[in-house]
């Protein structure tokens, strides 16, 4: 088994207050991989500092994880971070045309802290490490690590969608991004969807030979594997954090304060990917049309904020504001309120909690790379008396789990029709369908995809 060198621009060790799932799916991911592989976890601190050094902090967590950080300075953060990784690709990559920025500086910010991470991590690859790379934050690192003679199998993993070209080719410099691409050994995808849109733009763009079959692309004398390798929970981890006090002091703290009425959740970063606007829409067009269950209901929305110096995120958040309250407002009465609308993350004992403790679970992003909490939800509810998943038809992990109730996230009728589904759903039906769901959720888990994706690393030819 080969060492690893992960590196990804957020390193996030397990003792971080907030779920995997509501701060990203990467974070857990990768701290199983590390745990099992050995090696070490390369990346920013979150820290900015006056002048960079080259200074790296090593760390060792209480659960052997060993971390290898860098600040960086605040030009970089702006240009690279809040710039061209989040307000150039983040939202191109969901599709959100309307919401991406192009500025020439975050394009210099990128390449620039692409070209600094190089250099820092490179004296940290031994000969036979596999080096795994994460996330659009790093697309061009795989070209500056071979520019700087690195010769390891080098596999990158992109967790958010990939857009179809015609999306794609608004983005300036959209072909030199997808040729430094290409010097991976490697390139993973959540799903068939992006994994086919990425392959159209690189037969139909580049020009390049597409083995659909092998999942390769040949391009000028170099071939590179590319295929969809859908990412899951730390499954048996998740469980043992269910076992706990801390969960179940969380799921009866919810259920006593919600009482007889029956509780829907929602957790997600605070994002405008995550449509939560929509989502409250959909359930205030509930409200409207059965306002004689209006009292029966409470809808928990967990929103820790996110990205809050980018002024999208800060949009979003006072949109959200502005929707809870005007809900509120109209519906509550002195002893309850519809909506509870939070904006701080929670462990992962209390998620699995609360998790548990809710009828429904409403995942439903715009545009999503594949979404853990929906897995998460399935993963904590009872078997005999399971929740109903209400799932984005958008979101990555709606290929895998059709059994849960799939929504057009963007229609408040249709979110309010599946909710009225979900509260009437039949026992028998409930548990048919979680019997299904929880399958793939428990098979198709982190531990199966690292070594998927690490397996094909390790059987590529030097
Ligand atoms: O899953 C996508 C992702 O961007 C991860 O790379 C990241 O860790 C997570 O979302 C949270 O975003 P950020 O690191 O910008 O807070």
């Amino acid at each position: 088994m080969s060492r690893l060198v992960v590196i990804s621009n957020r390193v996030a060790v397990p003792k971080a207050r907030g779920a995997a799932g509501a701060q990203g799916g990467l974070a857990g991911a990768l701290n199983a991989a590390l745990r099992k592989n050995g090696g070490i976890w390369f990346g920013w601190s979150g820290q900015e500092t006056d002048s960079f050094t080259g200074a790296i902090d090593r760390q060792t967590s209480d659960d052997g994880v060993t971390t290898a950080t860098i600040d960086l300075e605040h030009r970089d953060i702006e240009e690279y971070y809040n710039g061209y990784a989040n307000s150039t690709l983040w939202p191109l990559f969901h599709y959100r045309t309307d919401l991406t920025e192009h500025e020439r500086q975050f394009g210099k910010g990128y390449e620039r802290v692409n070209e600094l991470f190089a250099s820092a991590v490179r004296p940290l690859i031994e000969p036979d490490d596999v080096v795994w790379v994460h996330d659009y934050h790093f697309m061009p690192l795989g070209d500056r690590l071979r520019e700087k003679g690195v010769t390891n199998r080098l596999g990158f993993f992109l967790h958010i969608p990939w857009p179809p070209t015609n999306l794609l080719l608004s983005l300036p410099y959209h072909e030199r991004l997808v040729r430094t691409l290409l010097q991976y050994d490697l390139i993973g995808f959540q799903n068939d969807t992006w994994l086919a849109s990425f392959l159209h733009y690189c037969e139909n763009e580049l020009g390049a030979s597409i083995d659909r079959e092998k999942g390769s692309v040949e391009l000028d004398g170099r071939t590179t594997i590319a295929r969809a390798y859908p990412i899951g929970i730390d499954y048996d981890h998740f469980m043992a954090k269910g076992e706990t006090g801390d969960a179940r002091q969380a799921q009866q703290r919810l259920m006593s304060s919600v009482r007889h009425r029956t509780a829907m959740i929602g957790v997600d970063r605070l994002d405008y990917s995550k449509g939560l606007p929509e989502r409250l829409d959909g359930i205030a067009r509930f409200f409207d049309r059965h306002p004689e269950r209006t009292k029966d209901l409470v809808f928990i929305q967990i929103a820790p904020p996110s990205r809050e110096d980018i002024e999208s995120y800060q949009n979003i958040r006072e949109t959200l504001e502005a929707k809870a309250g005007q809900i509120n407002g109209a519906r509550s009465d002195v002893d309850r309120t519809p909506v509870r609308y939070v904006n701080k993350g929670y462990s992962q004992e209390e998620l699995f909690g609360f998790y548990r403790a809710c009828k429904i679970g409403l995942v439903t992003p715009l545009r999503d790379g594949m979404n853990l909490v929906a897995k998460e939800y399935v993963a904590a509810q009872d078997p005999d008396d399971p929740g109903v998943l209400i799932l984005s038809r958008f979101a990555g992990a709606a290929q895998q789990m059709q059994d849960a109730l799939l929504v057009n996230p963007h229609s408040p009728d249709d979110i309010a029709h599946h909710i009225r589904l979900a509260l009437d759903m039949p026992l028998d039906e409930r548990k048919a369908r979680h019997e299904k769901l929880i399958v793939t959720v428990r098979e198709d888990n982190v531990l199966r995809w690292t070594d998927n994706i690490i397996g094909d690393l390790e059987g590529l030819a030097r």
